[in-house]
């Protein structure tokens, strides 16, 4: 008998201890020695495709986000050293919550630190010991950790089911006539890149006087006419009350938000911990993130994005890869049968020049081991050509492709 705190990892360490002394590449361990552009970085020492770092706009080097940093960087210095609710709060950030309800047209919008904190924070907030958070059952770490974090009830739902979600509600309803409830869904399910059918899944929401929270991390800036989501994308804005998202991702920097038109969402700012007890993010962060926005507004980004998006999407599955979704997004996901012929998959797209997301459990639905890649409008077709014949060299030689 042995009280080490660490025993109870002893199975995933032998599996990540055989993985680095095989001497292959380590898709754990990737680090990034230079980065060329949003679409292009040295890795070992070789130059790379990246193909899946979600910089859906490729805004990571846009000059005037680099700008506003620099700007912000040498008037406001490299950071807040405080929370939001005491010395934490610049110009900066009061302008990028300005923008962002400009940006949704919205009357509330508050900034978190990551995309992360702000669904923990909200999650965990606004569903009480009272409520109920009805989830999507393949919702993301952040969405489930808010709901850990909170003292709602929980419910799951059947992955973007609303006959499941509505029967789930009709039953908390039975139960519970007073109970205040949250249904939380995702616009793009990040692995497999699927979208949520918004609409259905929240009318049965409203059908049982239910909050509904839309997280956007992967559609901002990609759907909608004006970038806000596919809630925009779909014409179902009305039935949202809280959307969340993160500028990790189409916005190039970090840091997360949620907007609402809730009367009495700045509240928030009092009661939500991981908004009050954490630093702000740094003045630079905060002013590329502006800059992006008001960028991704008016962009036409988002039409090559979809053209990238479907150009490998479709070379995929007509080369016949078992794909997770086809095209509904800028994400594409290979399945594949096991987890040793997925890393041994990714091992050989590195070699090949490609770096793509080694996706597995956890952090997969349904158990999948998946190939993912997330587009850019940055890539060109040549990268993305590249990509599609190095994906069917290396399925053909793994015999992937049968
Ligand atoms: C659906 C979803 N929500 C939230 C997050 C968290 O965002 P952040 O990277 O800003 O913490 C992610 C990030 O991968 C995500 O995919």
């Amino acid at each position: 008998m042995t009280h080490d705190l660490f025993d109870k990892f002893d199975n995933i360490l032998a599996e990540y201890k055989k993985l680095a002394e095989s001497g292959e590449l380590n898709p754990f361990t990737v680090s990034m020695d230079a980065v060329i552009s949003p679409t292009e970085a040295i890795i070992n020492g070789k130059k790379t495709i990246l193909a899946g770092t979600n910089n859906y706009m490729g805004m990571t080097y846009n000059q005037e986000c680099i700008k506003a940093a620099e700007e912000a960087l040498n008037s406001f210095g490299t950071g807040t050293t405080g929370s939001r609710v005491l010395n934490g709060t610049y110009y900066g950030h009061k302008k990028l919550e300005e923008t962002l309800k400009d940006f949704y047209d919205a009357k509330h919008a508050i900034v978190f630190s990551t995309g992360y904190q702000a669904n923990l924070g909200v999650i965990s907030t606004v569903a009480g010991p009272k409520d109920y958070v009805v989830i999507d059952a393949d919702s993301h770490a952040s969405i489930y950790d808010g709901c850990a974090m909170g003292n709602a009830t929980v419910v799951r739902f059947a992955h973007n089911n609303p006959e499941d979600l509505e029967k789930r509600l009709a039953r908390i309803r039975r139960k519970d006539p007073d109970a205040g409830i949250l249904v939380v869904i995702e616009g793009v399910y990040s692995m497999l890149g699927d979208q949520a059918p918004i609409k259905e899944l929240a009318t049965a929401a409203k059908k049982h006087d239910a909050f509904v929270l839309v997280d956007e991390a992967h559609s901002i800036g990609v759907f909608g006419k004006t970038g806000r989501g596919v809630a925009q994308e779909q014409n179902v804005e009305h039935l949202v009350d809280f959307t969340v998202g993160t500028f990790s991702k189409s916005v190039g920097t970090v840091g997360g938000y949620c907007v609402s038109n809730h009367p009495k969402f700045e509240t928030l700012r009092l009661v939500c911990r991981p908004y009050v007890f954490t630093a702000s993010l740094p003045p630079s962060v905060v002013a590329s993130a502006t800059k992006a926005l008001e960028l991704i507004k008016d962009s036409n980004l988002r039409v090559k994005l979809l053209e990238n998006s479907m150009r490998l999407n479709k070379g995929l599955a007509n080369a016949g890869f078992n794909m997770g979704t086809t095209g509904e997004s800028p994400i594409a996901a290979i399945i594949i049968d096991d987890k040793q012929t997925a890393i041994a998959y990714w091992q050989n797209m590195m070699k090949e020049g490609v770096y793509v997301n080694l996706a597995v459990p956890p952090a997969t639905p349904n158990g999948l081991n998946l190939m993912r890649c997330s587009l850019s409008a940055a890539h060109s077709f040549e990268q993305i050509d590249y990509m599609l014949e190095k994906f069917i060299a290396v399925g053909n030689k793994l015999n992937v492709l049968g």
